[in-house]
């Protein structure tokens, strides 16, 4: 046995490696000792206490009071080795083209769905545009004092977490060309912008001191709006969660990130309210799951809050603590600051079909409602969950207070729908009643099978990129979907307004196209962007529904999150080393159906292109 040996070593006793290696036993460390452990001995040094480690007993809260630049790159250590964009400055613009390249007569674009609204023209008032997220299209992501979202973590950290192993650290570089995309936003004659603040960009911990920087940032980015006469929507939160949060207390699974998030919100807003045409609070918190559980993706590092590895519980935490951080930043906004904005969040939703005629595929489409749109209906409601999600949740629901339900009850201007495709439900095999009695059952809670085909098989629409299983293209579910909120599920607000907030496609496989010319002609984008709005405007005009906006997504190709860079959502190109942008067919079918329907375009560029032969 070789014996141990004690070395001095800036003031720590340590134990020698070699004497570790040959004599595990000796001080209860090894896994393969057949005597029993002695009590370990530690040190002779007095000044040592020993205690028992165990980081999976990790559960609770880790105080964030060190705001130090160590403490910052200990964040990005955390993180990883960033890339940098070879263009890392503010640019400023060059005058656009007069005209753009677009499509022409031997392949005009897409002719109208919906004959009767072809004359149909929208108000004045009526706010259009095309969206994105900081995230997804800012890069930048450790530039000028920003701290890391728990989205720069994942494609770092979470091995093959993202399909084509990309990040978003430079994405689109808006970070330093927003000057020229709002002068193309202009030029194209696109009246606002629908956009994201970063949290940790401005708040770099999520609480404590403010980035200068990150805050000098979007001023400018404000002022370069306004100069250039777009409308800003603004996005207050689109999943890019502080990191430094997570690592505290587990971020959205603790009742902490309501003051934190509240906090940040009121900074943005009093700062900002004076440029903003409307205010989201949240995007799609139907996503919680994006910044759910313990952690990101949860077992990656120690658990938070008692949860686990996520699940149900986290997930409706999450929910929970969304609400009311929503709840009280809108009665603030109202009520103390007196703002005038219109003020909401975006909802994911879509629209769902019975498989059958049967009752039980009726309850399953009610059950998907629920679930998806209704979690979050106490705005428009009573202030609380739908009583489908108590009863089948029970104590994995929390409860709301009725001081918060009635500060939740109201809180929102109107209703927000991030609206991009459909599904088909019908009931579990083993019904409805069994399933939602039983935790472990596959389909709980909410027990209803979703599908993307029709009863006999065939596929509800035209699919999309493989990185966007989810998302096929339905025009014919918006228009039936929007009158379905108006009037039967959330019938109050249908008089205040719906904006379709979010809509959208990614065409298959464009990502391997390798010239300009094959990915430009995106045609199933362009299909898709004119059966669309021809469904929105006949829900308009001529089913009642009191639709006030529609927004694109996306300004430009972006980071898909968990697909990466190469699910391709723009209606413009971005070339990803030279970071040119090109309009692709679908941006003019998109301009010219706004053209054709009334609205005053400010453009400076010829954006006409010729529309096909009208449809049968
Ligand atoms: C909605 C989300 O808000 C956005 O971030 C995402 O990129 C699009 N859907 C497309 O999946």
């Amino acid at each position: 046995m070789a014996p141990s040996v004690s070395v001095k070593l800036g003031g720590a006793t340590l134990l020698a490696a070699s004497a570790l290696a040959a004599s595990p036993s000796s001080y209860g460390y090894g896994h393969n000792s057949t005597t029993a452990s002695p009590t370990p001995t530690i040190t002779s040094d007095a000044s040592y206490s020993s205690t028992t480690f165990n980081a999976s007993a990790a559960s609770t809260y880790l105080p964030l009071t060190d705001f130090s630049n160590e403490q910052l790159a200990f964040l990005w250590d955390q993180v990883g080795s960033i890339s940098t964009a070879a263009i890392h400055t503010t640019v400023s613009p060059t005058p656009e083209p007069s005209v753009y390249p677009k499509p022409g007569y031997l392949h005009p674009l897409v002719p109208a769905y919906i004959s009767e609204v072809e004359s149909a023209k929208l108000p004045e008032d009526f706010l259009w545009g095309v969206a994105s997220a900081a995230l997804q299209v800012e890069g930048a992501v450790d530039a000028e004092g920003k701290g890391p979202s728990v989205w720069d973590f994942i494609p770092h950290r979470w091995v093959n977490s993202i399909a084509d192993n990309s990040t978003a650290d430079v994405a689109a570089n808006q970070y330093y060309l927003y000057k020229q995309d709002n002068a193309r936003l202009k030029a194209l004659g696109i009246p606002a912008y629908s956009f994201t603040i970063s949290w940790p960009r401005v708040i770099p911990f999520g609480k404590g001191p403010v980035n200068e920087r990150g805050i000098a940032h979007y001023d400018d980015v404000f002022a370069n709006m306004e100069a250039n006469g777009i409308k800003s929507v603004v996005t207050l939160f689109h999943w890019d969660t502080p990191l430094a949060l997570f690592n505290s207390y587990g971020a959205w699974t603790s009742r902490d990130i309501v003051a934190d998030y509240v906090r940040y919100a009121k900074l943005i807003i009093e700062r900002y309210d004076k440029y903003v045409t409307v205010w989201y609070t949240f995007n799609e918190p139907q996503y919680c799951n994006w910044r759910f559980s313990n952690y990101p993706y949860g077992t990656l590092l120690p658990s938070y809050n008692g949860i686990g590895n996520g699940g149900l519980k986290a997930e409706f935490l999450c929910g929970h603590y969304t609400l009311l951080a929503h709840a009280e930043v809108y009665q603030w906004y109202k009520n103390v600051y007196k703002g005038t904005k219109p003020m909401s969040f975006k909802n994911s939703a879509n629209w769902i079909l019975p498989n059958s005629t049967s009752a039980a595929d009726a309850e399953a489409v009610t059950r998907v409602n629920d679930f998806n749109m209704g979690w979050f209906g106490g705005p428009w409601t009573d202030g609380d969950y739908p009583a489908s999600l108590r009863s089948t949740l029970g104590d994995l629901l929390p409860t709301f207070t009725q001081a918060e339900k009635d500060m939740i009850k109201g809180s929102a201007d109107f209703y927000a729908l991030d609206g991009y495709t459909a599904n088909v439900a019908a009931a579990p095999p083993n019904g409805i009643a069994a399933c939602a009695a039983n935790a472990s059952d596959p389909n709980y809670p909410t027990c209803a099978v979703t599908a993307t085909t029709y009863a006999d098989g065939f596929p509800i629409g035209p699919n999309s990129d493989p990185g966007a299983t989810w998302l096929w293209s339905t025009p014919g579910g918006i228009r039936p979907y929007l009158s379905f909120i108006a009037n039967k599920y959330f019938p109050k607000v249908a008089s205040k307004g719906i904006v379709v907030s979010e809509f959208g496609f990614s065409d298959p496989y464009e990502s391997s196209f390798d010239t300009l010319a094959q990915i430009l002609w995106d045609l199933r984008r362009a299909d898709y962007m004119q059966g669309y709005l021809d469904n929105i405007l006949a829900a308009r005009a001529l089913d009642g529904v009191n639709i006030t906006g529609i927004f694109a997504w996306a300004i430009y190709d972006n980071f898909e999150w968990n697909s990466g860079l190469s699910t391709k959502f723009g209606l413009q190109y971005v070339n990803l080393t030279s970071q040119e942008r090109h309009p692709k067919a679908s941006m003019f079918q998109f301009l010219n159906w706004f053209k054709l329907h009334g609205l005053d375009s400010t453009a400076t560029a010829n954006i006409t292109a010729p529309i096909g032969h009208k449809r049968m």
